[in-house]
């Protein structure tokens, strides 16, 4: 696990207060370790108690607060942002990394199964957004959404995942033109990422073969530290001409030609 360096952005972040939302594990919980570590409060804004709670052990510090939230759930997302609030007295920075994907073939995708998709990893995007506005721009803040290269690219039956992601890439530019100059608001689309050493000791989903990492023109699988460092860069006070763009972070795969020889 590498570490997250953050050198002069150190003050920037501090007494600042971040909400991520699936903080509980994986990438996003490397988010919230990368803005402890920079100085600021962290909501870890999770469905999963259990994950919620070994997340914040991990944390292991007073500013990163576990609250049990379902980010699809308009109540849910209220009461998260007023104990925030409450907790911390300000937001500056909304990360929603919270998805969940159902890939079926298309027949078999049920409507309720297509609408929880989409109620998690995009409208949980808008009903963060709607309620973490004013906060945000008392405190001219930044959004960062976590969509994925399957926004661009597919393989059969994710058609749920991929509108999901696809329409956290729109919803992204429409943000960031209602909610400037205060907030800015970006995108990033993350590649495979091998979210090892964020999982709670659990195993990893994947066994990589040096096929896997050799496959991608930057020679590697991603790390949860590779989208972390981009979070804080766009969040931070040198990004201030960045909002509405979608970024891949991807090791270049999806600027590979892929034909049979
Ligand atoms: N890992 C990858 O290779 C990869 C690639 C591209 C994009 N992404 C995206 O990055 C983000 C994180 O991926 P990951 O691999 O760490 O996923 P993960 O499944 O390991 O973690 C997601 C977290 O979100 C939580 N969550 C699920 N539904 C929620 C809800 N309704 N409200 C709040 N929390 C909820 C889960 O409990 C879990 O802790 C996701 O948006 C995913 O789509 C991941």
């Amino acid at each position: 696990m590498g570490a997250i360096k953050r050198g002069m952005s150190k003050d920037f972040y501090t007494n600042k207060t971040a909400v991520v939302t699936g903080g509980g594990r994986g990438i996003g919980l490397c988010i919230a370790k990368a803005f402890v570590q920079a100085g600021a409060g962290v909501v870890l804004a999770e469905i999963d108690e259990e994950l919620g709670l070994k997340a914040e052990s991990f944390l292991a510090s007073d500013r990163a607060v576990f609250i049990r939230t379902d980010a699809g759930d308009e109540p849910s997302v209220q009461a998260m942002v007023k104990q925030a609030k409450a907790r911390f007295g300000r937001i500056d920075f909304l990360i929603h990394n919270a998805a969940i994907s159902k890939n079926v073939p298309l027949t078999e995708l049920t409507y309720e199964a297509w609408r929880r998709v989409l109620d998690t990893g995009l409208s949980g995007a808008f009903l963060c957004a709607k309620h973490c506005a004013e906060p945000l721009k008392e405190t001219g803040g930044a959004i960062v959404h976590i969509a994925s290269t399957r926004a661009l690219m597919s393989e059969p039956n994710t058609e749920a995942y991929s509108a999901a992601k696809g329409g956290l890439v729109a919803l992204t530019h429409a943000l960031s033109v209602s909610l400037g100059p205060q907030v800015r608001v970006h995108c990033l689309s993350p590649g495979w990422i091998d979210t090892t050493g964020y999982l709670h000791g659990s195993p990893s989903p994947w066994t990589l073969r040096p096929e896997d990492h050799a496959c991608h023109p930057a020679g590697r699988v991603g790390r949860p530290e590779d989208i972390a460092e981009m979070v804080l860069y766009l969040c931070g006070p040198k990004a201030g001409f960045i909002t509405g763009q979608n970024f891949v972070i991807d090791g270049g795969m999806t600027k590979k030609m892929i034909y049979p020889e």
